[in-house]
């Protein structure tokens, strides 16, 4: 088992950084989510050394879907971070977290007539996705009596290695402008008196583990640069998404670095705008990369049940983690409390959801387990709680972050009460 840095083993316990994972559930109970925020910051560093190493106008705006808890966001914030928001809710939970408007992007294919209101009133850009879009913005802006600053969302039509699930940018996608169609847009917006086009957007899809569609991708709006300065106008960023992915199986998966992401793409950009001579700032949106491996959701088995296989059956679901159910996805699980124990028997996790999909993790070899055993499922930072939901009405569960040696809540389980709270009583059931 090849392990990340800030995962370890002590005495057969699996720790996360500083802390005992054995511990944190005793104390906070199960399941329970576990954000180093140490781990964060190491990956957020990394990446922004990497890309800044070749361009100093390098712009990184987390993907707030990814992690949605404000805890996440001001770990972010304090670092530098914008972010790539997608709703009212992003919005508020990236300026609640001190992140300025100014480094915000309003993405997003459908936009509510609110949602561009919004953008309008706060001053954050919006990357509009169509040209239905475009004067449905011009006309809000307008009556608030201002401008906003916009981009257009460019769908370049590349093939990405992913799940299709969450390819972005194939012609088919619900995203985006075709690139052929992009100048026009352009145009129109040029005509129009309430915004300002400054820039371009792009994005690719998720979990790539190659760099030369990255790198493609670039070839593509620097073409669309180019025909924007025919046009008169000089982008002042160039937004390349996110997408970068993660070895979620450790032992085979051949991971891009962020050394040799930035290696494939920066030398494209910057032959690019060199023979543009334009310098704008290059915007990037990870969201993955930044949080995913920073996260263990720690489960407790309540059953094991030897069938035609064997089961451990644990408190987590595809409730909390949905991934592996939606999109057949891999995360690497370990016996917490036996994590140097030799593996010997072939178990399936599998939560407490009355669906046959719910799975956490299929055939693994593990350590004789029984009930009270704990399971930590890796890698769950990315799309995990923020993906939760309450199916059959299960509440969902704490959050914990770390950071060095201190451990708090960063969002409390919900209740039984909260599942409740927001229905409301029918007159002629009262
Ligand atoms: N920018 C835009 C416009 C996006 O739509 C996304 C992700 C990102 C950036 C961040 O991508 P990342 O760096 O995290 O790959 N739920 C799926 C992933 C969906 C991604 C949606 N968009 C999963 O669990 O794999």
């Amino acid at each position: 088992m090849i392990l990340p840095s800030h995962l370890t083993v002590r005495d057969g316990r699996l720790r996360i950084g500083e802390h005992d994972t054995v511990d944190l559930a005793e104390r906070f109970g199960t399941p329970l989510y576990v954000t180093s925020e140490d781990r964060i910051r190491e990956n957020f560093g990394r990446l922004s050394g990497a890309l800044t190493a070749h361009y100093p106008k390098i712009r990184i705006l987390y993907a707030a879907k990814a992690n949605g808890n404000l805890a996440v966001f001001k770990t972010l914030a304090s670092m530098g971070a914008g972010a790539d928001v997608f709703s009212a809710g992003e919005v508020a939970l990236a300026l609640g977290s001190g992140m300025r408007p100014a480094s915000l992007l309003f993405n997003g294919s459908s936009k509510t007539p609110a949602d561009l209101a919004l953008a309008v009133e706060k001053g954050i850009r919006v990357s509009v996705d169509s040209p239905d879009e475009l004067r449905q913005l011009d006309a809000v802006a307008g009556e608030a009596g201002r401008t906003v600053d916009i981009a257009f969302r460019v769908n370049p039509a590349i093939e990405v290695p992913t799940h299709p699930k969450i390819a972005t940018g194939l012609a088919t996608s619900k995203f985006g402008i075709p690139a052929g169609a992009i100048l026009d847009a352009y145009r129109e917006a040029l005509a129009l008196e309430h915004v300002n086009p400054v820039g371009i957007h792009c994005h690719i899809g998720s979990q790539i583990l190659a760099v030369e569609p990255f790198a493609r991708e670039v070839e593509v709006l620097i073409d669309v640069a180019r025909d924007l300065i025919d046009i008169g106008v000089e982008p002042s960023f160039i937004d390349i998404g996110g997408g970068l992915g993660i070895p979620y199986r450790r032992e085979t998966d051949r991971a891009p670095t962020p050394e040799e992401y930035a290696g494939a793409v920066m030398p494209v950009f910057k032959k690019g705008i060199k023979d543009l001579g334009i310098e704008p700032e290059l915007w990037v949106e990870p969201g993955r990369w930044l949080v995913g491996d920073s996260t263990i959701l720690l489960t407790r088995i309540n059953s094991v049940k030897t069938a035609h296989k064997t089961f451990a059956n644990v408190d987590a679901g595809f409730n909390l983690l949905i991934r592996p159910t939606m999109y057949d996805s891999y995360h690497e699980v370990v016996a917490a409390n036996k994590a140097d124990a030799p593996a010997v028997r072939e178990y399936s996790v599998t939560g407490p959801i009355c669906e046959t999909g719910d799975i956490l993790a299929k055939d693994r070899m593990l350590p004789e387990l029984a009930a009270g055993d704990l399971i930590a499922v890796l890698d769950a930072g990315a799309y995990g709680f923020a993906m939760s939901s309450q199916y059959n009405s299960r509440p969902r569960c704490a959050e914990v972050l770390l950071a060095g040696e201190k451990a708090a809540l960063m969002r409390r389980a919900e209740t039984i009460d909260d599942l409740t709270a927001p229905m409301v009583t029918v007159p002629w059931q009262e």
